[in-house]
């Protein structure tokens, strides 16, 4: 039996893209000898990788290499076209600002809600409920709908429901962005007093300080492929070297 807090085999993910365009006559004629083009593309292609409970892993890459689609498979929000993932425990995390939040219902509403739709009962949320409200900092706005919130603001109540449930193992998908330099701190030093305890973290950033800071490992995709796999700061500098190379290629 694995000890990982997180096992990835030979993970493969396909997408079948259409290339819809509006109707038009023109095409209506063209598709009765040829449908709608549909492209195959392959997110993420066999990637192998092992994560320890307590352990704190930064993944990078270009827009588009398959970093989100990495971290909805292991949060088991997408399934794998091949390969397995095993998370031992609870993966919990936070994808886009404002995910799964209802935008009519109040900080308060939501709260109960994303507890609910997390699998945790009523008094779990209960027992929690205020600790994620004064960690947000939101007490004042707790009562307003999420619509008119700020995207800091609504990170600060989903970063605080996202972690409130010490779930074994954290994804957190760029979002940390949008929150000011106070709750910015805060936040990172919270995931690492989780880490700390246990809790394994994988963390989607374009901010290479906060990569650093954070994680003592990083992954980098390249294409849905695992290029580099190893010390972060190793791995940053290379990403970076050829980030520049790009640029001036
Ligand atoms: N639901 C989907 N249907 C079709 N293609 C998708 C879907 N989700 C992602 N893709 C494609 O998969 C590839 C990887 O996307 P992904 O969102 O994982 O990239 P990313 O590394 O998170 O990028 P970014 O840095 O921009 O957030 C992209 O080419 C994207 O177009
Ligand atoms: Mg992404």
């Amino acid at each position: 039996m694995s000890e990982a807090a997180v096992e990835v085999r030979s993970l493969s993910k396909k997408f079948i893209v259409r290339h819809e365009r509006r109707p038009s006559v023109k095409r209506l004629f063209t598709r009765l000898l040829r449908p709608f083009p549909s492209n195959v593309l392959w997110a993420l292609r066999g990637i192998s990788l092992s994560i320890e409970p307590g352990q704190a892993v930064g993944l990078i890459g270009e827009n588009g290499s398959g970093k989100s689609t990495l971290l909805r498979i292991v949060a088991g929000i997408l399934r794998p076209t091949e390969g397995s993932v095993h998370v031992r425990g609870r993966a919990g995390g936070l994808f886009e600002l404002a995910a799964g939040f209802h935008p009519e219902l109040s900080g308060r509403d939501n709260i109960w809600l994303s507890g609910a739709l997390m699998g945790y009962s009523p008094r779990q949320v209960a027992e929690r409920f205020d600790t994620i409200v004064e960690f947000s900092e939101m007490a004042d706005f707790i009562d307003i709908p999420v619509k008119s919130y700020s995207s800091g603001m609504a990170l600060r109540v989903g970063f605080a429901i996202a972690v409130a449930f010490e779930p074994e193992v954290l994804l957190v998908d760029e979002v940390l962005a949008v929150a000011d330099a106070h709750f910015q701190r805060k936040a990172y030093g919270h995931l690492r007093r989780l880490q700390e305890r246990g809790t394994a973290l994988i963390i989607v950033s374009h901010e290479t300080a906060a990569i650093r800071g954070t994680c003592s490992r990083a992954l980098w995709l390249d294409h849905g492929q695992l290029r580099r796999d190893g010390d972060t700061n190793e791995v940053l500098d290379e990403y970076l070297a050829y980030a520049e190379r790009n640029n001036h290629g």
